[in-house]
């Protein structure tokens, strides 16, 4: 009888969880039929992904790779049908209100970020296939040299000789797994800019940094570099290759770490034998009877 109860309870339960999970996100009639502001372009689909990337990528990964985050539920793709079949005004009611995993943005980003990520999303519909201007990519060349003193890079663009101006030049450093953003300049009248290096920017085993300048996207792809730059001092002491950090290995741990893992585990078997010791006392007991 009890049994039967609990199995009643059991699938109450996960009827409940799958109907949470389960539940498609609809927004309100009335704000699913709010119209977009702004309109679709190549630069209001510019700044989207610049939000986009920012805010959203981290768990909704990359458009049309299916490859976000593990969550439940997980976060549509964004060139998923799912993800497509909201209205403009139900994605902006969407990012507006969140829910579970997915934060509202009210006050993080600005109305105006809104409508442009998802003139980002939309780019990816099928329906808008076309609707978007090819843009010739820009052209041009970058050139950098180190100052003397090794405090900032001197950075000259052009294009066929005749300088670039106004145009931002993203600065990079390479790193063992990627590259770091340090920062942007923008080139003045001449296609000239100086990037002052930051203090505290690291640099490899001999304190050498290699820097990448590149610039925007609406450019073809151009780089400037200038390697094995002075930046710190070498780094004599790896804080995580010291024996005691590396625990593969019992004589590398230090004592309290292995005297406190003993204890926390002893404790844990104890507790279980002993709810073991009275699970069999009841049972005796109620045989008895
Ligand atoms: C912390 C992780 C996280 C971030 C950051 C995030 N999302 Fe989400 N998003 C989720 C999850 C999880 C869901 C699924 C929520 C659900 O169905 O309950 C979701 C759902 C959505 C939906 C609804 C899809 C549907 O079912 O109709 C939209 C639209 C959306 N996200 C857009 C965005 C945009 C745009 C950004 C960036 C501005 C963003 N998300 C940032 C986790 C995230």
């Amino acid at each position: 009888m009890k049994k039967k109860r609990l199995i009643i309870a059991l699938m109450f339960l996960s009827a409940g969880f799958s109907t949470i999970y389960g539940q498609e996100w609809v927004a309100p009639e009335s704000e699913a039929a709010v119209v977009n502001p702004l309109p679709f372009n190549n630069a209001t689909v510019r700044e989207g992904k610049a939000v986009y990337e920012k805010n959203c990528k981290s768990c909704h990964g990359d458009p049309g790779k299916n490859n976000p985050i593990v969550l439940t539920p997980p976060p549509p793709d964004m060139a998923s049908e799912k993800m497509l079949a909201n209205t403009d005004g139900s994605i902006f009611w969407k990012l507006n209100t969140g829910r579970g995993a997915m934060p509202t943005f009210k006050g993080t980003i600005t109305d105006d970020q809104m409508w442009q990520v998802i003139n980002f999303i939309r780019k990816f519909d099928p329906r808008n296939a076309g609707k978007l201007t090819e843009e010739a990519l820009k052209k041009g060349t970058l050139a950098a040299t180190i100052n003397s003193d090794s405090t900032s890079l001197d950075i000259t663009a052009d294009f066929q000789g005749a300088p670039l101006a106004g145009v931002p030049v993203f600065v990079q450093v390479k790193k063992a797994f990627g590259m770091l953003d340090i920062g942007k300049v923008v080139t003045d009248a001449n296609g000239k800019a100086i990037f002052r290096i930051p203090d505290g920017t690291a640099g490899n085993a001999e304190g050498k940094a290699d820097f990448v300048l590149t610039f925007g996207d609406e450019f073809e792809k151009t780089q400037a570099e200038v390697q094995g730059i002075k930046v710190a001092k070498p780094v004599t002491d790896n804080p995580l290759a010291r024996g005691n950090v590396l625990w593969s290995t019992n004589d590398r741990t230090s004592g309290w770490l292995l005297f406190a893992y003993f204890f926390v585990t002893g404790l844990v078997w104890l507790t279980i034998l002993y709810i073991v010791i009275q699970i069999t006392k009841i049972k005796k007991a109620g045989q008895k009877n």
